[in-house]
């Protein structure tokens, strides 16, 4: 059997956006029947083997989604010939992506909402020195960037 397709997100601490993202997506693929490995990590360091922010956890719990379980970890060169696709959450990220990116590289990077339909360019902006209710903002974007790229990799599966 090959080994599934396999997707992880990227944002800057890995403990707000792409937590959001990784549980969001998970949700859609088990939704619609898609066989898929799932991780998501951080550009910086600061986060790695902490639980996601309380206020990520909070949004994905009221829509039915649970967080607690994840870990920060911080992306590596490896993690580019170990994804299928590597999903960034701004443009800042998918510069620092591009930069540590080894050669050759098997991954596919895109930016997250890319994938939804009319929003491609945009970012999923950094709700960390936000109000509580922009993390309901950033539920939304992850939303329609993972909803759009779990239908795309059904349909070539
Ligand atoms: P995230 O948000 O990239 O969505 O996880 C951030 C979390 C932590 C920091 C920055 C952004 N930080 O500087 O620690």
């Amino acid at each position: 059997m090959s080994p599934p397709l396999s997707v992880m997100f990227v944002c800057l601490g890995n403990i707000c956006r792409s937590p959001l993202a990784e549980g969001a997506f998970r949700a859609e693929a088990a939704r619609i029947g898609l066989q898929v490995r799932v991780a998501s990590a951080g550009i910086g360091p600061w986060h790695v083997g902490e639980p996601p922010d309380p206020r990520s956890q909070a949004v994905a719990a009221r829509h039915g989604v649970d967080i607690s379980g994840q870990r920060g970890r911080q992306v590596k060169p490896a993690d580019f010939l170990t994804f299928d696709h590597i999903v960034a959450l701004d443009w800042r990220n998918l510069t620092e992506l591009k930069q540590i990116r080894p050669n050759p590289s098997t991954a596919l990077l895109s930016m997250l909402l890319d994938h939804a339909p009319g929003r491609a360019g945009d970012a999923v902006a950094d709700p960390y020195y936000k109000p509580d209710e922009a993390f309901e903002i950033t539920w939304s974007d992850v939303v329609a960037g993972t909803r759009g790229l779990a239908a795309k990799l059904k349909g070539e599966g």
